[in-house]
Parts: structure tokens; C-alpha cells; sequence
């Protein structure tokens, strides 16, 4: 089967600065793939171009079997692009851009006004855009981005400017796409989005892909201890250090902390002596990898 994206070598300069340096990567199609990383990492001009909107300054990119540069037109009705800075026509309702978007692509009209409902505008849909929220606005611009039922969809940061409820529900969104067979790719800052979401996930930083796997794949190469916390008053600091399987104890602000590389074995010896209440288990997440790779905080 073709692949969706092939990035081979991909070098963009900006001036003197290495936006993306020396980038490669591949994409299935069917695939849902999350780019993460801090501001300035690259991820918009990785993703800008390959969606045909930047000229390769070095490498090369194909997309559904297609070179994106020079513009390619055959690529336009596959795509659906929602980019970092929305772009509206100007002065026209919600509802308006939806239809004009529609139009373009040939869509009917009912099924804009059908986006406008799963992506919760239909409140907002006479409401012009330069009176629509930051979060309404990412919205319409999802939308717009997907009316055309695109094979592929290209997201930057679209959950960035929502509130929580309308965060899950994009997820919800996004995952239905997924499952019905479309590849999706998005940036995103949020380390539990992608963990979420994402099939694969590319840790960028500095215009390099550090790693690309799946969140649990890269979990689990990072090889981190798992953390249990066990409720105040259940557990002797010096008996938990006896537990087997428990590297280091002590003891924290919500009780004691077993450190173990072995969280099963802890977790049964705890149930055995029916000291199981409160207890908290907390393994590797993504974030302990993105600070493993780059090596200090994560800049969201
Ligand atoms: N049009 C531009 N002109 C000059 N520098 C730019 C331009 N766009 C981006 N940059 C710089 O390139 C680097 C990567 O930017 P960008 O791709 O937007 O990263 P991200 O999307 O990960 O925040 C940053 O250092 C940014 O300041
Ligand atoms: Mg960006």
C-alpha cells in the first residue's frame, strides 16, 4: 500500500537558523500520528511542508505516492489542512464559510451544515468570524479543515485554544476519523493528548526527531521505575524498604513512596497484607520521556 507520508532528508532554513534539520519519517496510512514538542521545535514548518506549502529547502516529501512540491493541485481534494494561524474568508458568518468551504470542494451544503453541529457551533453559526472566540474560531477552522472528508488530515495544535470539554470532544472526533480508516497527523504540546491519541508519536526538538514509536514503546525503552504511594498510616517506612521488589522508600506529603522496577510484585505483597487502601500507582508517562531526550523542562 502507498504510504501516506514519506519525508526523506527534509532540511528548512530560515536565514542562518536550521528550523528542521536532517528530518526523515514515514507514515501508513490509517495511521494517527502526533508530532510533540516544545515552541520553536519545528513542528510547523515540518508540517507545513509537507503539505505542499513550503518548498523543501533540502530532501524531499511525498504524500499519498505524490511529491507535494511544485504545488500540487491532484493532492488538494485528499488533504484537509488546519493550520496554526486560521484563515477565514473575511466579514462572512460561521455558517457562511462553511458553505463557501463546501463549495469549493464540491460538498453539499448540508453537510457543512452538519460539521457545524459535530464541532458544536450551531449556536455561533450566523455569528461572523471575527466575533467568534479563540476556541469557536479553532473549531470552524477544524471543521472547514475536514468537510471535504479528506484521506489525510493535517492538524496544527488544534486543541490549543479549547477548553477541556470541547478538548475531549475533538478527541472523540479525531478517533472516529481514525476508525474509519483516515490517517490523521498533529502537533500538539500536550504530553497526555498525545498519549491519548496518537499510534506513533514523534518527540521533536531543535528542527530533529528525536524518537518516533508508540507512546508505550517509548515508555517503556525509557525503562522508569514505576512510583507507588501508599495512604499515610498503612506502612512503616523501614518495613516498606523490606518489601521485595522496593528499590527506595520514603516517605512523602501523601504518605510513603515505593520506587520499584517491579510495580506487580509490590502491588500483590501490599494486597496480601491488606494494606491496598489509598494506594496509588504511577508508572512512566511521555513526559518522563520527553525530559529524558531533551534533558530539561518541558516548554509548553
Ligand atoms: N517565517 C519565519 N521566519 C523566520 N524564522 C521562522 C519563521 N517561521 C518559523 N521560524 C523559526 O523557526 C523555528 C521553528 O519554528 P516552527 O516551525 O514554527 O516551530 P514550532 O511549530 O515547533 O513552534 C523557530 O525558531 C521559529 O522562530
Ligand atoms: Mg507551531
Amino acid at each position: 500500500m502507498t504510504r501516506a507520508i514519506e519525508v526523506e532528508n527534509l532540511t528548512m532554513t530560515y536565514g542562518t537558523l536550521r528550523a528542521v534539520d536532517d528530518v526523515s519519517l514515514s507514515v501508513e496510512q490509517g495511521e494517527f500520528v502526533g508530532i510533540l514538542g516544545p515552541n520553536g521545535a519545528g513542528k510547523t514548518t515540518t508540517l507545513e511542508t509537507i503539505e505542499g506549502l513550503r518548498r523543501p529547502d533540502r530532501g524531499s516529501v511525498t504524500v499519498l505516492g505524490q511529491p507535494v512540491w511544485p504545488r500540487n493541485a491532484g493532492l488538494l481534494p485528499r488533504i484537509g489542512v488546519q493550520l496554526q494561524a486560521s484563515s477565514f474568508f473575511e466579514r462572512l458568518t460561521a455558517r457562511e464559510q462553511m458553505h463557501t468551504f463546501a463549495a469549493l470542494y464540491g460538498v453539499r451544503t448540508s453537510v457543512a451544515d452538519d460539521w457545524l453541529e459535530r464541532v458544536g457551533l450551531v449556536d455561533k453559526a450566523d455569528t461572523r468570524v471575527e466575533d467568534l472566540s479563540g476556541g469557536q474560531t479553532q473549531r470552524l477552522s477544524i471543521a472547514s479543515a475536514l468537510v471535504h472528508d479528506p484521506e489525510l488530515v493535517f492538524l496544527d495544535e488544534p486543541t490549543a485554544a479549547l477548553d477541556p470539554q470541547a478538548r475531549r470532544n475533538l478527541w472523540d472526533l479525531l478517533s472516529g476519523l481514525n476508525d474509519s480508516g483516515r490517517t490523521v497527523v498533529l502537533t500538539t504540546h500536550y504530553m497526555d493528548e498525545a498519549e491519548v491519541l496518537c499510534d506513533r508519536v514523534a518527540i521533536m526538538d531543535s528542527g530533529r526527531i528525536l524518537q518516533f514509536d508508540s507512546p508505550s514503546a517509548l515508555i517503556r525503552r525509557l525503562d522508569a521505575p514505576a512510583r507507588i504511594t501508599v495512604a499515610p498510616g498503612q506502612l512503616q517506612l523501614d518495613e516498606a524498604r523490606r518489601i521485595d521488589g522496593v528499590d527506595e522508600a520514603a516517605e512523602g506529603s501523601d504518605g510513603v513512596v515505593l520506587v520499584t522496577r517491579q510495580p506487580t510484585v509490590v502491588v500483590s505483597r501490599l494486597a496480601e497484607t491488606d494494606q491496598l487502601d489509598g494506594v496509588r500507582v504511577q508508572t512512566g508517562t511521555l513526559e518522563d520521556v520527553f525530559l529524558d531526550l531533551t534533558g530539561r523542562e518541558y516548554r509548553a
